[in-house]
């Protein structure tokens, strides 16, 4: 059986919502090579398609490598605002109605010793710019790497609180996972809540169910970035049903990171079966070689969808999110 063709322009024209893109991993090649040359750095090579290559990885920690690099040319407020600006564009340009950024922030604080507040201010002028222009909307989800120790995140974050949490939906967790249990990133996130900030976080990217458990347990997080080893364990994806937590998938991301060994063995098919509410995100686009509409093509290749389950995804996308409650409405109604 042939799989139809996916419908490219009814995809692009559906209102959707991307909740999980790194605003770090948005860079693309020619702008690596721009902001090096502006910031007097070597670049890491040659020319675009040279960059282009060096956004290809053999795994988990190559990939975290590269970021932090391209995350440590994001240096003055315009660099903030160009890449903030620009992926807005690129993300109105498919169709999407509202995008929520994720930010490495304890990477831009503790590693490069920035100051939130004009970094934030940054991002809200490059947001802001590209809605003037497209009427796209918008939140920003602070986040922390835990490779950091929990007490230097902690100090990181405080500064996040301390600023305008006006556009700031939730915080977040991402990287990888070692560090959870043996460290207190916890009390952050219970923190974050007190300012009235919720959290959300990667869990069960490389990792099995078990993160995600953590994630849920003891971050409390409303939403989980990835989320596919979960699958391993019939309890945790109950949790996630019953609970009705979505899990902003990546497929393109997993299969660039080798989080799963092929296409085929993607658990997406399955989790929409399981009945948990997934989303479809693009995590780092040109790190890994994709646009948030080839990775809706992916879950209609993967898992046999028709019109209706893209709209589905679409929907789901659009009631996971943190934007207001008139918008959700008006979009939904839009994707019918
Ligand atoms: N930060 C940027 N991309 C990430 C990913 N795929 N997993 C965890 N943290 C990330
Ligand atoms: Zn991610």
């Amino acid at each position: 059986m042939t799989t139809p063709e996916f419908p490219l322009a009814a995809v692009r024209a559906m209102p959707k919502a991307e909740l999980h893109v790194h605003l770090e991993g948005t860079v693309d090649p020619a702008t690596v090579l721009a902001l090096c040359e502006r910031h007097g750095e070597p670049p890491p090579a040659a020319d675009e398609a040279a960059v282009a290559d060096w956004y290809r990885f053999d795994g988990f920690p190559m990939f975290l490598e590269r970021y932090f690099t391209v995350l440590g040319l994001l240096r003055d407020q315009e660099d903030f605002a160009l890449v903030a600006d620009r992926y807005l564009q690129s993300a109105h340009d498919q169709g999407v109605v509202h995008v929520e950024f994720h930010i490495s922030a304890t990477g831009h604080i503790v590693e490069n010793k920035k100051v939130w507040a004009p970094v934030h201010d940054a991002i809200v002028d490059g947001c802001s710019r590209a809605a003037e222009r497209t009427g796209i909307s918008w939140g920003l989800i602070p986040d922390i790497s835990p490779h950091l120790p929990a007490a230097a995140c902690a100090e990181a974050m405080d500064q996040v609180f301390a600023h305008s949490l006006d556009h700031v939906v939730a915080i977040g967790m991402g990287g990888p996972a070692d560090t959870w249990r043996t460290d207190d990133f916890a009390s952050i996130f219970d923190c974050a809540r007190s300012h009235g900030v919720p959290a959300v976080s990667h869990a069960g990217e490389h990792g099995g169910p078990d993160e995600v458990r953590w994630a849920l347990e003891h971050f409390n997080a409303e939403r989980i970035q990835h989320g596919i080893g979960a699958m391993s364990d019939p309890e945790v994806v109950a949790m996630l049903v019953e609970r009705g937590i979505p899990c902003d998938v990546c497929p393109g991301s997993n299969l660039a990171l080798n989080a799963v060994a092929s296409a085929e063995a993607h658990p997406l098919p399955a989790m929409l079966d399981a009945g948990i509410t997934v989303t479809i995100g693009t995590d780092d686009p040109p790190m890994f070689q994709t646009t948030l509409l080839d990775d809706y093509h992916r879950a209609w290749d993967w898992c046999n969808l028709d019109l209706a389950g893209i709209k589905r995804l679409a929907q789901n996308s659009i009631h996971a999110s943190y934007a207001s409650a008139a918008n959700k409405e008006r979009w939904s109604a839009a994707v019918g």
